[in-house]
């Protein structure tokens, strides 16, 4: 999900598609620690992608799902957003929250069954990195979609797959297009806490963009952020990562007008 770019070769490890509840629960410190750091690729490339995505927030209400420890909805109810909650598992959450915001502990997979959601809508879904660990991706998403206001928009972002598929070919000494179509779910050891290993369930592009549809969505923007040139200068190390890697994939997705 977000990101979590704590070294320069393998630091991207925050959007797996199997990790287990007890695992991130465990993962979520060492997580928003290697976040916050000042040269991490979600503070200079993704975060500041999905604001310029996200637009003006002011009074708009938002929900954020798999929100970490809810930095990132925090700093939107400062910038003027209306009422807001954040939902993750890991219950890892700020002690000192802005008026206005709410976090819960709870499962993304569905969220219309979050206690203290139930019946609610909101101008803005956000799945910043978290969406890949929905048990079910197009029933999640359908939820989302039911909870949003009539001018509403789901902003997903998920890690480009051919970063997994590089990484596994570098380290299988196999081939891009072999790793990018394999299957099988692999297993390793979290950038952010050796100690974590998370199973990441391979997609595509195509398996990606093949779940809007049938969640009743279309795509009305994608973008894949990267680091500015001043920025790639000063952190060489970030952008020979992104090089190799290429980062996020950012799309912003409306419901399609039933009828
Ligand atoms: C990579 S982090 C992204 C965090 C945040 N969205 C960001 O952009 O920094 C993924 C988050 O998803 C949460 N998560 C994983 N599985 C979840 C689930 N089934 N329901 C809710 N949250 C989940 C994790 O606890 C973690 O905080």
């Amino acid at each position: 999900m977000t990101i979590c770019d704590d070294s320069a070769k393998s630091n991207r490890d925050h959007d797996p598609g199997q990790d287990s509840a007890g695992a991130w629960r465990r993962l979520a410190p060492d997580y928003e620690r290697a976040r916050s750091k000042e040269d991490s690729l979600d503070r200079l490339v993704e975060w500041p992608a999905q604001r310029r995505m996200l637009g003006d927030v002011t009074g708009r209400s938002v929900l954020d799902l798999g929100c970490g420890n809810g930095a990132k909805i925090a700093e939107l109810v400062r910038d003027g957003a209306g009422t807001c909650v954040g939902v993750d598992l890991s219950g890892n959450f700020l002690t000192e929250l802005p008026t206005g915001l709410e976090l819960l502990r709870g499962d993304l997979s569905d969220p219309t069954s979050v206690p203290g959601l139930t019946g609610r809508t909101f101008d803005r879904i956000l799945f910043l990195q978290s969406f890949g660990y929905a048990k079910d991706p197009v029933r999640a998403l359908r939820a989302a979609r039911s909870m949003l206001t009539e001018d509403g928009f789901i902003l997903l972002t998920r890690t480009h797959p051919i970063r997994y598929a590089a990484e596994r070919a570098e380290k299988n000494g196999t081939s891009l297009g072999e790793e990018y179509f394999s299957r099988s779910p692999y297993t390793y050891r979290s950038g952010w806490n050796d100690r974590i290993s998370l199973t990441q369930r391979p997609y595509t592009i195509s398996d990606l963009i093949n779940v809007f549809g049938p969640a009743g969505l279309w795509i009305e923007t994608t973008l894949e952020p990267q680091l500015s040139e001043e920025d790639g200068r000063r952190y060489p190390n970030k952008q020979a990562w992104m090089n190799k890697y290429l980062g996020i994939l950012i799309f912003k997705l409306r419901p399609v007008p039933v009828g």
